[in-house]
Formats: C-alpha cells, structure tokens, sequence
C-alpha cells in the first residue's frame, strides 16, 4: 500500500507506477536521505514534538538500515516510488507506529532538496581531488620541460617559440579556476532546505538553525517556497562541469593532434593507446578522443536540467525529479575522464627533439628579428615590414631567418649586425620573454610554485576537513 494512498479509491495502475518510480537512480542518495532524517528526527525530539522514545526507536531504526543497505541485503522497490519513501516504508517496517512519526513537519519537497544538496556539495569534493591530482602531473611534467622549445600557435599556424612547460601551465591554470569555480558553487550551495516542508513551512515549533548545523550547513534557506523549488545548484554545477569539460577537450585535442605523424610531439604509453583491429600499425589515443566526445554529454546534461526548470512555476512540480540523473552522469563522467586523463598525461613520452624541429620552421622568430630592429631604433611597423620581406626571401629560397647571411640581411637594413645570429636563436628568444606570466624560464617557474602551493594548500583544507 502506498504511503499517500489515504484519499485514493484505486490502486495505481502499473505503467504510471513504473513510470512515476525513481528508485532505480535516486538511490545513491540513501546514505544522505538517512543523515537527514537522523538530523530532522532529532530536531523533532529536541523541540518537543517526538518524545524521546520514538527518537531514539527512530535513530536506531535508520541507522540498522544504513548497515543492511551497506552490507547489500535491502531491496528497494519501485512500489515505494523513490528512495525517500523506501526507507520510510522499511522504517516502520521495522519500528511500527514510531517511524509514521519521521514524517513531521516534513515532505519529500524538502526532504529530497535536503538530500540532493548534500549529495553535490560532497561530490564536488570528490571532484576537485581529481583535479588536483591533474594539476600535480602537469607540474611534474611542466618542470621537467621549462628549456623544452616548442612552436607556440595562432590559427594553428606556427606563432611564437613558447615552453612545453608554458603549454602546460596555460591548462593548469584553466583547472586552478576550476577548482576555485567548484568551490564557490558548493559554497553557494550551503543553505539548507530542510524544514521548508511541501513549500510553506510548518505549524510545528521547529528549529531550522538546529538541523542546518547539524547537517554543516551555513545557515536555514531564507524563503521556503524557493528552498523547494532551487536547482540553482545543480545547474551551477553542471555549468561548472561542463566549463571543466571544455578545457579537458581542448587539452585532449592538442594530445590526439601531437600525437599524429604529422606532428609527433608525444608518444603515448602502450597502456593508454588502443590498437586497430585491421592496421597493424596503428596506435590510437582512444583516451583522448573519448574524453572529447565524452564533453559532449556534459554539455547535453546541463542543457536538458536548464530546460526541465525552465518556465517551471512555483514551488515543487514533479518534473524537477529530472534534476538527479543528468547530475549524476555529468559527475560520474567528469570524475571518469580526470583520473584517466592525469595517467595518460603523466606516461606519456614527450620528444622535446620533434617540438625543437617544428619550431625550427615556420619563421616563428619573425617577431622577435622585427624586435631586434626596433631596439636598434628602427619603428615596430617598419622593422615589421623589413622582416616581412625577409621572410617573403626565405620562403622562395627555402631557408630559415637565421640561414641568411649577413650581406643578405645587410641589404635589407643596415641596422643588423653578427648580434642578430644570437637575438633569432629560438631558445634566447623564449628566454628573452620574461614579461610576467611569460614562457621564460623564470616566469614558468614561478607558475608552477604557485600551482603547486594552491595543490598543497587545497590538499591541506581537505585533510582538516
Ligand atoms: N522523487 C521526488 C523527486 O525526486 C521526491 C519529491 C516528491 N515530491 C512530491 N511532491 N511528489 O523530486
């Protein structure tokens, strides 16, 4: 028999029962569902409104069913609808007319935005520890390659001479603000919904500061209308996601380009390339290519909860059980592709000889040959010009800026000099960038020390935690 099933004359038919269930996925809240109701039942009891033997009958009660779904020997049933009811029906079950007490002062409304709350706020924790394993491979491999010369790209067009360990830094950068995005949405999150009840609040005396701390959150949700109805959290965090997903797709992308023949910058490890089942050659980055595509369902998770809410009238409306299993597979992909992506980043061989060879070519010193000029006193636009055509000369004669002779470049400007051999060496030209926050050696460095300071600090909170 139903819980709600007083004012109804019928049963249910089965299709609307199968249908309205969402036991199968809601069930990973259990472990939160118990934690709130230990919280509100204590509150209850606290305030007077439970006596203490029911309390206590209830705390027992929950915490027994904790350890058998733990231990494997509960079967929830989609009968009970959601993991809500399935534990309340198990509840009195067990303890009879105490656990029809639970339900005081309480609806599911509250109960399941308590819940989901508490189920993001610990997953994000999770989430940002495997970020911050990433940003400790890229530091590694960052400080092992600070003198590695590589092309640096516009357009995918060869640019300027920058680091591999610069390349690196600009990603553990976008995952620094990852972090710190996580952070911010799990402290915005903080408020908690519990005594809300269906959406107006309750006529019991209860206390929400009491299960607000109890449950380490900051303070009660100020409206109770908006404390059921708010999924403010779960879209920020799936923007959120999806932002991390965008930067880790970039980063994938750049893996699977280097590691073509056309580009050969890396290698990677047997264990985390795949072969084909026809070319005996082959190596794929088949981890790479799916942490790419794999983007692709983030983006559609936060697409399909920002539509479910949209245009949702006040307060709680049942289409808002949409909300749970778009966050999870969001966080079950995200917390899939971080790990796997770290160990292939942290196995994979680097050929610094290939990225010296590419950047040989392609004129990517041009800049710093129009630089050289204007030190000498020539004007950028001009010195711009100048090497314009110098490397218009190169290219027909196919040669490199620093191939030229000196009479050759004499001709174009009588401001060169032997010096100039030194200024279009491609290492002093990445040397020779020290403005903050630059590929010289100093400067990527002191990137990396910051990032790893902001590892070691995070690490540290987490530990206290
Ligand atoms: N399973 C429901 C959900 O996830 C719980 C809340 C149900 N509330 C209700 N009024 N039917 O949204």
């Amino acid at each position: 028999m139903k819980l709600w099933s007083g004012r109804f004359g019928k049963d249910t038919d089965a299709l609307v029962n199968a249908f309205n269930a969402s036991i199968d996925f809601d069930q990973r809240l259990y472990r939160d569902d118990i934690r709130g109701s230990l919280a509100h039942a204590k509150m209850l009891t606290d305030c007077g409104i439970l006596n203490r033997d029911d309390g206590e009958a209830i705390r027992r009660g929950l915490l027994e069913i904790l350890s058998d779904i733990e231990a494997g020997k509960i079967e929830f049933s989609a009968e009970h609808e959601d993991i809500h009811m399935n534990i309340e029906a198990l509840l009195t079950e067990r303890i009879g007319d105490a656990g029809k007490r639970l339900h005081t002062a309480r609806s599911r409304n509250d109960q399941v935005a308590v819940d989901f709350r508490m189920y993001v706020r610990r997953e994000i924790g999770s989430v940002i520890r495997c970020l911050l394993s990433l940003e400790a491979v890229l530091c590694d491999k960052a400080k092992a390659h600070q003198m590695t010369v590589m092309p640096g790209y516009t357009h995918l067009q060869r640019a300027q001479p920058v680091s591999f360990a610069h390349h690196l830094m600009a990603y553990a950068n976008m995952f620094v603000r990852d972090v710190t995005r996580l952070e911010d949405c799990r402290e915005r999150l903080n408020k908690c919904p519990l005594g809300c009840g269906a959406l107006a609040g309750t006529s019991y005396p209860i206390d929400r500061w009491k299960t607000a701390e109890e449950l380490d959150f900051d303070a009660p949700m100020e409206n109770s209308m908006d404390g059921v109805s708010d999924r403010d959290y779960a879209l920020e965090l799936l923007s959120d996601l999806s932002i991390l997903m965008t930067h880790l797709s970039r980063f994938a992308e750049e893996i699977i380009l280097w590691c073509s023949w056309e580009f050969k910058f890396v290698e990677l490890d047997d264990a985390y390339a795949t072969g084909s089942s026809i070319m005996p050659q082959k190596k794929n980055p088949d981890v790479a290519e799916l942490v790419r595509g794999k983007t692709g369902r983030v983006y559609g998770s936060l697409m399909s909860l920002l539509t479910t809410m949209k245009g949702l009238p006040l307060a709680y409306n049942k289409d808002m059980q949409e909300d749970k299993e778009p966050v999870f597979d969001a966080l079950d992909t995200v917390k899939m592709c971080l790990p796997v992506f770290a160990a292939m980043l942290d196995t994979m061989k680097v050929l610094p000889e290939n990225m010296r060879q590419a950047a040989g070519r392609g004129f990517i010193n041009a800049t710093d040959c129009a630089d050289y000029l204007t030190k000498k006193g020539m004007a950028f636009r001009d010195a711009y010009t100048v090497t314009g055509q110098l490397v218009a000369l190169c290219a027909q004669q196919g040669k490199t800026l620093e191939e030229l002779s000196l009479p050759e470049l004499k001709a174009a400007s009588e401001l060169f000099d032997t010096d100039v051999y030194e200024a279009l060496h491609l290492e002093n030209c990445m040397a020779l960038r020290k403005s903050y926050g630059g590929p010289a050696i100093h400067e990527t460095s002191q990137q990396i020390k910051e990032i790893e300071d902001f590892i070691a600090e995070r690490r540290k909170e987490d530990e206290e935690a």
